[in-house]
């Protein structure tokens, strides 16, 4: 598959790492494309380092949103109006102390975070993944044989399901599918399986 990375610190990093490792191409992108030389680097293999305009542009199978919460207004702006259908892969939380006066409000509302994004982006399929889990974790316990973590997934429709399965299952974790996007609130930050380090038993049990 060809994945757009759109940020690329600490979680898209190390998931765009892994994809690569896994033999897909990663277009790694942020504002500053310039900067992730070393990364590109270290991923090896088919990656690239470009703008997420380009990122966009460039026609991926599936986008991964791994930037914080408060700047997915507009990279959703650059996307909406130009291009449609792509499986976007939701990261992202919203932590009011760190993106401010929207993130605040989307937790005081009804409205799950993946549903905002997928309000936002809402020519694309959006799916949840990875943001309930630690980045130290995602980093450094990916491709395990056995005794693999399990990572909680949710889809707004099939395709973007299989894809979300396929690419977690890709690099070595375990997954573990939510529902849809108004099933997510568990996912939110401090809700009941957010940062929850578990095998699959332990994550459905909690699910339960
Ligand atoms: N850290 C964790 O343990 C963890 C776990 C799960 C989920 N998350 C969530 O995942 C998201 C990313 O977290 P992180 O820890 O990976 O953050 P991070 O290390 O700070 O990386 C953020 C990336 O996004 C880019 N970026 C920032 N603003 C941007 C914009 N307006 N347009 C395009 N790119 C932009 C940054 O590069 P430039 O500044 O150069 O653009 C950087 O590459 C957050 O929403 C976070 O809540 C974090």
């Amino acid at each position: 598959m060809k994945i757009g990375v759109i940020g690329s610190g600490n979680i898209g990093g190390s998931l765009g790492k892994h994809w690569a490792q896994a033999g897909h191409e990663v277009l790694f992108s942020s504002r500053h494309p310039e900067r992730l030389n070393d990364i590109v680097r270290e991923a090896g293999g088919n990656s690239r380092a470009v703008s997420v305009e380009k990122a966009f542009e460039e026609n991926a199978d599936v986008y991964l949103l791994a930037v914080p919460f408060k700047a997915l207004d507009k990279i959703a702006e650059l996307y909406a109006g130009e291009y449609g259908g792509k499986v976007i892969i939701d990261a992202t939380n919203p932590y009011p102390e760190r993106d401010g006066e929207k993130a605040q409000e989307v937790r005081d509302s009804n409205r799950n975070a993946s549903e905002y994004t997928a309000m936002k982006f809402n020519t694309a399929r959006t799916a949840k993944a990875f943001n309930t889990i630690y980045a130290d974790h995602l980093k450094n316990r990916a491709f395990r044989d056995s005794d693999k973590l399990a990572v909680p997934y949710a889809a707004q429709d099939q395709e973007s399901k299989e894809t979300t399965r396929k690419l977690i299952e890709a690099i070595g974790f375990d997954a573990v599918y939510v529902g849809d996007l108004t099933q997510t609130k568990i996912m939110d930050p401090d809700q009941k399986i957010y940062g929850k380090s578990v095998n699959r038993q332990e994550l459905e049990k909690l699910m339960s």
